[in-house]
């Protein structure tokens, strides 16, 4: 699993870089354009907000779990648009001390290890990108991914009462990954063995789920599926869109990339892993799908 480090790794050294690009409360998943792309960016992280409130069946006065709760993007919709009231879990340390900072009742807490004891019961949970990051490779090769990801519904399923609902939205193996021993990051740049071993060196500790069958097997027999839709050509357009706004111009932004450039060796490090769009290419090539998926507590 990604624990705390890789997350600050991945999140935390990007924290006001990403706040000043993407917003103080920007998404950091997936938007929902439905295919319809002369929506901005915000609105469509918005439709995806209201879309998760309906389906949810949440409304003033409910009470939710964010698991993986980024910088708060639905907490804050949840609360200002919608009335609910809505507790975040994180790894990242920047996130949470941000996210507090604009008054989100925000944890650094591992979302897989919550138990009623800790916050009592919700009326609907959200995970947003966070289910990436449950199972590493370690693990996978150990043959614990499926394990883990059934441990993940069991604690889900204990915060919520029957005909409670979750929203996950995650990434997975599309059907041209190529096996995990063929990935090689002195194979042909732009080859799939060596776009994929720029994912891992990008998400430290993260391997996805073969498929929406695996997440959805592994949520039963605790949840049915209610809805599912790919998200992978909406994520395709949300990459380029915030390809545009990382590089947009601002002195505070830029004085502060290039600071951290010299000072920071993660950041040098996470820079040089991000020079190709790894992430665009395996969504275009389907060695990556993209899932929003509703499940309800039998
Ligand atoms: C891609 S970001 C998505 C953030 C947010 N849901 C959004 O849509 O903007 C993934 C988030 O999952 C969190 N995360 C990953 N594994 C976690 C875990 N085991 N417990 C709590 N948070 C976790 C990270 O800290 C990060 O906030």
């Amino acid at each position: 699993m990604a624990g705390k480090a890789e997350m600050d790794f991945t999140y935390s050294s990007l924290d006001q870089i990403f706040r000043l690009s993407i917003g103080e409360t920007g998404d950091y998943s997936g938007a929902k354009y439905d295919g319809n792309f002369s929506l901005t960016l915000e609105e469509a992280q918005r439709a995806k907000h209201a879309y998760i409130v309906e389906q949810l069946r949440i409304g003033p006065g409910s009470k939710v779990l964010d698991m993986g709760c980024g910088w708060g993007p639905f907490i804050r919709y949840a609360k200002e648009e919608a009335g609910i009231h809505c507790i975040g879990l994180t790894l990242s340390e920047g996130q949470a001390q941000s996210c507090r900072q604009k008054g989100m009742e925000v944890y650094l807490k591992d979302c897989r290890t919550v138990t009623p004891e800790d916050f009592g019961t919700f009326d609907g949970v959200v995970s947003l990108g966070a289910f990436e990051h449950f199972c590493s490779v370690e693990d996978y090769q150990a043959g614990r991914q499926r394990e883990i990801y059934h441990a993940f519904f069991k604690t889900v399923s204990q915060l919520l009462p029957v005909g409670g609902r979750c929203y996950l939205q995650t990434m997975v193996f599309g059907k041209n990954m190529i096996p995990y021993e063929d990935i090689d990051s002195k194979a042909d740049p732009y080859s799939d063995a060596y776009i994929m071993s720029l994912m891992l060196k990008q998400f430290p500790g993260s391997w996805l789920p073969y498929g929406s069958e695996m997440v959805i097997r592994e949520a039963e027999p605790m949840f049915k599926l209610i809805n599912i839709s790919s998200g992978r050509l909406d994520y395709i357009e949300t990459l380029r869109q915030w390809k545009k706004r990382f590089k947009r111009f601002s002195l505070k932004k830029y004085s502060l990339y290039f600071r951290k450039f010299i000072t920071d060796k993660a950041f040098r490090h996470k820079v040089a892993v991000f020079g190709i769009d790894a992430n665009k290419i395996c969504f275009e090539r389907e060695l990556m799908e993209h899932y929003r998926m509703v499940f309800e507590k039998v």
